[in-house]
This record gives C-alpha cells, sequence and structure tokens, in this order.
C-alpha cells in the first residue's frame, strides 16, 4: 500500500495559518503594528494604498533585529517572546505564537528591514513565503515591514476583500485600538498619501482617548474607577443622556490587551439601568486589570477574545463599576465652551458613596411622618450644599457647589428620588398610604381597566387600595401622598394610561418599569414653587439616591457651571 499520510511543506502549513490570522489587510495591520510595540517602539508609522490590498508598510523604531534573528523570524514558530508553555500564563507581550510574520509572508510580496542600531541593517525580500535576498542595507535602529499584492497567491481569499474602503476602516479601527491601548506611543496612519490618524508618543489617556474618538464623545464621558475581588476597572464611560441609540463606540482593555467580549458590555450596559432610555447604547471605554493568571488570552486565532477564569465575577465587578461612576457627581453633565468634560470632579460631591440612602419613609414632602430633614443623615447630606438654594423659574434648584454653580431640575431629581424610594420599599413590603374618607372614583377605558387588573399588586404596594366600582369605574379607597400638592387622581389615570400604553415598554424588569411610571407621575412638576425646607430637603434625598445625576429616562438631573467656566467667561483666567 502506497503511504496516503504526507507532511505538508512550511509554505503550505503558513498559509493555512495565514487563513486564521490574516483575514485582511486590517489583521495583517494588527500584527504588525503589535509586533513594533513589542518591540518597545515610541512611535509606529502605517501607510496604506488601496486599504492595504496593494501595500502595507509598517515602521517602528522599536529594538529592531540582528540579521540571523530577521531570517529566524520568518519561520513558523519562531519567537523571542516566550520559551516554554509555562510562560504562555501571565504572557505580557501581544505576540507570542511566533507566526504571523511567516504567515502574512506566506500570502504575499514582503519585505523586511531592520536594524538594532549602528547605521547598518538586513534587508530580507520574501515572496509568498520564499525568501529569495538577503542583504546589508545602512539602516537606523528600528524595523519597516512592507507588504505588497496581500494575497496574491490565494485568490479564494482576495475575492473575499471587500472595497478598499471598507477595508481601510477596518485598518483605521485596528490602529485606532492600539492606539489607544498604548498612550506613551505615537502614532500615525497614512492611507494613500493622506494622514487619518495622528497622536504623538506620551499622551495622557484622556488626551489620547480625545484624540482618537473625538472630542465630541470625550466631552462626554465620565471617569470610571473601581475595584473589588481580583478585578480593578478604570476608564470612561458615557453620561447616560449623551448616549444615542447608534454611533457608540467601544473598547475593553484586560491587562493592556484590547479584546472583545460582549458579555461584559452588556454588563456594562446593566450599570446603567434605570438610568438610561433601553434603547440608548452608550460609549464605553473600560480598562480591567487583574492578576495574569486569571485570565487566558491564547483562546482566539486572531488574540481577539480571552477566557476569564472567574467570567461572572468579572461581569459583576464590570456592572458595579459602571454604577459606581453614574453615581457620583461628577457624572452629572457640565456646561462647558469647549473641551473635555472629563475629571470635572470635586472634593465632597460623591454623595452616593459615602452617604447611605436614608430610608425613604413617606416619601420627600411627605407629612409629620416623614423622616425630618433635620435628622443627622439628612444633614450630612445637606452639606452637599451649604448656603442659599434659589428656586428659578419655578423649576430649577441653584446652589452653590464647591466647584461651581450647580442646577437641579426638580421634576427629574424627585423622579429620581421616588423611583429609588418605590423600588426600596418594594422590598419590604409597600409605601405608606393615607385612607380617604370619601373614595375617588375614575372613569377608565377597556385597556386602564386591564393595565389596572394586571398591576394590582404594585399598584397597592405603592398606596393605591382600588376597587371596582361597576363598569369601568374604579375607587381609589387610600392613596399615595409623595408630596403636599400631589393629586392622587390625576397621578393614577396619568400612570394606568401609560400602563395601559407600554411606556417604558422597553424596561425589561416589570416592577422597574412601574416604578418609573410611578416616578415619572408621581413627581413634583416644573412651575411648581418649593419653599425653601422643601427645596433642601429635595436635594438632601436625591444626593442619597444611588445615582443622583440622572432621571429615569436617561436625562440629566443635574447640571453643573463649573467655577472656571464663569472664570474663563468673565476674563479671569
Ligand atoms: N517590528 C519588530 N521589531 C523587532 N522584532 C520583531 C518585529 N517584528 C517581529 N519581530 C521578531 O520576530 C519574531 C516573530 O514575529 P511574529 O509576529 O511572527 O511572532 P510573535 O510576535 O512572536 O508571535 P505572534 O505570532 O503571536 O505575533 C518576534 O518574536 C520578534 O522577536
Ligand atoms: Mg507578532
Amino acid at each position: 500500500m502506497p503511504r496516503r499520510i504526507a507532511i505538508l511543506p512550511d509554505t503550505v502549513a503558513d498559509q493555512i495559518a495565514a487563513g486564521e490570522v490574516v483575514e485582511r489587510p486590517a489583521s495583517a495591520v494588527k500584527e504588525l503594528a503589535e509586533n513594533a510595540l513589542d518591540a518597545g517602539a515610541s512611535r509606529v508609522r502605517i501607510e496604506l494604498e488601496q486599504g492595504g490590498k496593494t501595500l502595507i508598510e509598517v515602521s517602528d523604531d522599536g529594538c529592531g533585529m540582528g540579521r540571523e534573528d530577521a531570517v529566524l523570524a520568518l519561520d513558523r514558530h519562531a519567537t523571542s517572546k516566550i520559551r516554554s508553555a509555562a510562560d504562555l500564563v501571565g504572557v505580557a507581550t501581544f505576540g507570542f505564537r511566533g507566526e504571523a510574520l511567516p504567515a502574512i509572508a506566506s500570502v504575499s510580496r514582503m519585505r523586511v528591514t531592520t536594524s538594532e542600531g549602528e547605521g547598518e541593517g538586513t534587508e530580507i525580500e520574501v515572496n509568498g513565503g520564499r525568501v529569495e535576498r538577503v542583504d546589508t542595507v545602512a539602516r537606523q535602529r528600528g524595523t519597516t515591514v512592507t507588504v505588497r499584492s496581500l494575497f496574491f497567491n490565494t485568490p479564494a481569499r482576495r475575492k473575499f476583500l471587500r472595497s478598499a474602503s471598507s477595508e481601510a476602516r477596518a485598518s483605521w479601527d485596528a490602529v485606532a485600538t492600539l492606539a489607544l491601548a498604548h498612550p506613551e506611543a505615537g502614532f500615525e496612519l497614512r492611507m494613500d498619501g493622506r494622514i487619518r490618524l495622528a497622536v504623538p508618543p506620551g499622551q495622557e489617556p484622556v488626551a489620547r482617548l480625545e484624540a482618537v474618538w473625538g472630542a465630541e464623545i470625550a466631552r462626554t464621558l465620565v471617569p470610571v474607577e473601581y475595584a473589588a475581588g481580583s478585578f480593578r476597572i478604570s476608564g470612561f464611560i458615557q453620561r447616560p443622556g449623551d448616549a444615542a441609540p447608534t454611533g457608540r463606540r467601544a473598547q475593553l482593555f484586560i491587562n493592556g490587551r484590547p479584546f472583545r467580549d460582549n458579555f461584559l458590555i452588556r454588563a456594562a450596559e446593566a450599570g446603567y439601568r434605570s438610568a438610561i432610555h433601553p434603547g440608548d447604547r452608550p460609549s464605553l471605554f473600560l480598562e480591567i486589570v487583574t492578576a495574569p493568571e486569571d485570565v487566558d488570552v491564547n483562546v482566539h486565532p486572531a488574540k481577539l477574545e480571552v477566557r476569564f477564569r472567574d467570567r461572572i465575577g468579572a461581569e459583576r465587578v464590570t456592572e458595579e463599576a459602571v454604577r459606581h461612576a453614574l453615581g457620583r457627581l461628577d457624572a452629572a453633565a457640565v456646561m462647558r465652551s469647549g473641551g473635555a468634560a472629563l475629571g470635572a470632579s470635586g472634593p465632597g460631591w460623591e454623595a452616593s458613596e459615602k452617604r447611605p440612602a436614608p430610608d425613604a419613609g413617606p416619601m420627600l414632602f411627605a407629612p409629620a411622618e416623614a423622616e425630618p430633614a433635620e435628622s443627622p443623615r439628612a444633614l450630612e447630606a445637606a452639606e452637599g450644599f451649604p448656603g442659599l438654594v434659589a428656586q428659578v423659574f419655578d423649576t430649577y434648584l441653584v446652589y452653590e457647589g464647591p466647584d461651581g454653580i450647580v442646577f437641579v431640575d426638580q421634576h427629574s431629581a424627585h423622579e429620581r428620588v421616588i423611583y429609588e424610594a418605590v423600588m426600596r420599599r418594594f422590598a419590604d413590603g409597600g409605601l405608606p398610604a393615607q385612607r380617604l374618607l370619601l373614595p375617588l372614583t375614575l372613569e377608565l377605558t377597556d385597556e386602564e381597566m386591564d393595565a389596572v387588573e394586571s398591576h394590582r399588586d404594585a399598584l397597592e404596594r405603592i398606596g393605591f387600595e382600588v376597587a371596582p366600582f361597576g363598569g369601568r369605574t374604579v375607587a381609589l379607597h387610600a392613596v399615595p401622598v409623595p408630596h403636599p400638592r400631589f393629586d392622587a387622581g390625576r397621578c393614577f389615570k396619568e400612570m394606568v394610561a401609560d400602563l395601559a400604553r407600554g411606556r417604558f415598554g422597553g424596561w425589561a424588569n416589570r416592577l422597574e418599569r412601574f416604578a418609573a411610571t410611578y416616578a415619572c407621575r408621581a413627581a413634583v412638576k416644573g412651575g411648581d414653587p418649593l419653599d425653601e425646607r422643601e427645596r433642601r430637603e429635595l436635594l438632601t434625598r436625591l444626593l442619597a439616591c444611588s445615582l443622583p445625576p440622572h432621571d429615569v429616562h436617561g436625562r440629566s438631573t443635574i447640571v453643573q457651571l463649573p467655577r472656571e467656566e464663569l472664570e474663563r467667561r468673565f476674563g479671569r483666567r
């Protein structure tokens, strides 16, 4: 019997590997730029023609290679980055498999020019994986890899390439991602002769983010800094009110390595619960730091995904980190004429962290049995807004904060307060109600009658005791009293109409949806005058919430006018 099994020649093996590693020009750009960063480059220059289909050139000023190493680097499994399988645990470089260069070389015409310094270098010419020429040339420290005619010898792959502009976009994304991961390195990306991205070395992460994502988005971000268990999470996330259903940018890093993970993105989005319109997708930039042995980076051919040892923990901490960042007062919207709002924080503003939420009691402005504003906890929170609290246009509360002037929308703020109080009270029974001597009777539509029926339990728990009164009429025997101007009949009708119409329909959780509907209808309205005590009490309660700066529709409850902005306007700085 003739032998049927044969070992494939290296060039064929490389082409097969290339199928996994080099899917399109952007993957070659990513691999080459990662090599440059692994080589300690402080500047990486990338040049593309026709979206990388005809030319990809990546130059760096990194450590370069000697002649022997340069030739060896083009062999399969030739790497300087690990020596044994044990080194895979906690590998800190982007590369470790020793397959990117040979894989790209096997499906292109490649030239590598490299030098460790001293003016002399090596130039290697490779054609479809075969080394054709090795010369000594003059060159400064660093490496340039030029890739022409990608996939010239694999027509099937070439056929799957998209338009030049679509390939160019993918390469831009790849470079942008690396640029975000390495703000200490400079990047220049040129496409068909035009500069498409240029960032200098040694940038602060915030400045890098602004340069890559644009000031427009950067202005809408708030900082994240959180640690729990074995994870530390830092970065920036978009203020709920600035998020939109489309056009978001999301980037995750684990120990300095960009990766994709839709479950973690979803966990981060879960942190926005009750503060964002359900269809909106916030931009996210989150870096996770954990012990290297707790993540496996060797699970994806292009290293785009990682595996967590404690995935549930990673998701939980990510959600908490987002929640925590949104609850801080520096997550509030900022009035500013230009520049990023990042870091617009100030001492004494982290109300939600330091102060436990007072048990809601009967809610804001409630009569005698309410927790008095003078209680020690309330007073503590009141320190957040010393001095006068003014009301303007019968709608906004204004006070002097530590960093500037703070404006609060009284309706949005009260909505947030009631929402959180209701959610807390759902857990332990319900809210106190006021019995009516004469029941209120209300005429409803068929749909509204259905809504009352299906929400009867929740209605009762917030204080509405509803009984049928014949036909489409119901009688309210008891009602909640969230504030003295509360019109129970009107609130009930509006709520029931909202529930029947499926408003807040995007909210997954039924109780949360119900609480948001009630909060929206029960809150004081814009145009209601509030006295000084009521203003302070509203602010006290707001600052004690878990997410003070955002209402239940994803709008701001708080807008800050920073002192420095005022000073700039008046020419004081
Ligand atoms: N720009 C560069 N500067 C200096 N050395 C480089 C450069 N590019 C590649 N090398 C050397 O060539 C080796 C092979 O590179 P290659 O990308 O094929 O493998 P790797 O980076 O080790 O692993 P991976 O396949 O996971 O990327 C590297 O380990 C490195 O020593
Ligand atoms: Mg590599």
